[in-house]
């Protein structure tokens, strides 16, 4: 399969801080890749670089199987992007806004009404964009990034913001668009839950560093069965599993999460808690969630490195 986006070794500083650290995507043509991380984990700044808006400190990227530096005017050419809010012209209508962009690009006249239909705008293209809800910014941002028929579709968060109707509205848009446009799509997110549901491909970014890359399948795979134990005395909990040799992380919802499998390590587990006078109010075996795995990966890098 032929890649359209390839990073070897990107790094962005600012300052003292590393944004992005030896980065190495690879996206390929097909569908839609996630590209997943927390507040801050470097995604935009990934992302200006993909688009030749701001330089690397070191590494590369390719576009098309093309360094941009050197060839972004060509290569911008077969890409779209949204990158935060659009930039739109709040006086003037939808239409209009597409029409300052479509003589730009020098691109055909009747491609306008197109856009609009595809991202649900045609009812509101005549209504200034002062008047526009967030939700059909985005919207009307997204029918800007299409009008050129790019190859390459780069969404920089485009839901964030929006109400959950809106967000709704947006998945359904982008997930249509590689069968209908034939466009691959990259999109960033800080939600796990909202990527597995449009995405094939996954890359969790943390703090700069890419921790897993590969199919959505490949992260459900690691998807391993954890014992969930509710104790009223979690630090002395935490303290006695781990001398036992457990894996102990304390979950979000104030539960501890061990990973222990089986039906005998769970009786173990509560002997043993019960044995140091610790009070167990629930105890059971589940799945994780994708969500889960995420927390567990960004966590554990984290942890690893404030020990390092
Ligand atoms: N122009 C800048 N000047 C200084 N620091 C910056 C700049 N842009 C980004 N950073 C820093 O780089 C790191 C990565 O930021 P970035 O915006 O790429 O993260 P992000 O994953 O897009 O986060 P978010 O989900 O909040 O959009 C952060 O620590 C941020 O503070
Ligand atoms: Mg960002």
């Amino acid at each position: 399969m032929e890649s359209l986006i390839e990073t070897r070794g990107l790094t962005r500083r600012f300052g003292a801080r590393i944004a992005v650290d030896d980065l190495n995507l690879s996206v390929s043509a097909a569908g839609v890749y996630g590209f997943l991380g927390p507040n801050g984990a470097g995604k935009t700044t990934a992302i200006r670089m993909l688009l030749g808006l701001i330089r690397p400190h070191a590494g590369e990227v390719r576009l098309f199987g093309l360094p941009v530096a050197g060839n972004r005017a060509s290569l911008m050419r077969r890409v779209g992007a949204l990158v935060e809010s659009p930039s739109l012209y709040p006086h003037l209508t939808g239409r209009e806004n597409l029409e300052v962009t479509r003589r730009l690009l020098g691109a055909h006249r009747n491609l306008i009404d197109g856009a609009l239909d595809t991202v649900k705008l045609t009812k509101d293209a005549d209504r200034r964009v002062r008047e526009y809800s967030l939700g059909m910014r985005q919207r009307l941002g997204l029918a800007l990034a299409l009008l050129n028929k790019p190859e390459l579709l780069i969404l920089d968060e485009p839901t964030n913001g929006l109400d959950p109707a809106g967000i709704h509205e947006m998945r359904d848009l982008i997930r249509r668009l590689p069968e209908e446009f034939g466009v691959t799509v990259f999109l960033s997110s800080h939600l796990l839950s909202e990527v597995e549901q449009i995405a094939s491909h996954i890359g969790i970014i943390h703090e700069g560093e890419l921790l897993f890359q590969g199919p959505l399948s490949e992260l459900q795979t690691k998807q391993q069965t954890q014992l969930i134990v509710g104790v009223k005395q979690i630090d002395s909990a935490i303290d006695c599993l781990t001398k036992a040799g457990w894996n102990v992380h304390h979950s979000v919802d104030g539960m501890l999460s061990v990973g222990a499998k089986t039906s005998d390590d769970a009786i173990r587990i509560n002997n043993l808690l019960v044995e140091h006078r610790l009070e167990v109010f629930h105890i059971a075996l589940a799945q994780p969630s994708l969500e889960d795995i995420f927390l567990t990966l960004t966590t554990n890098q984290s942890a690893g490195r404030r020990a390092a």
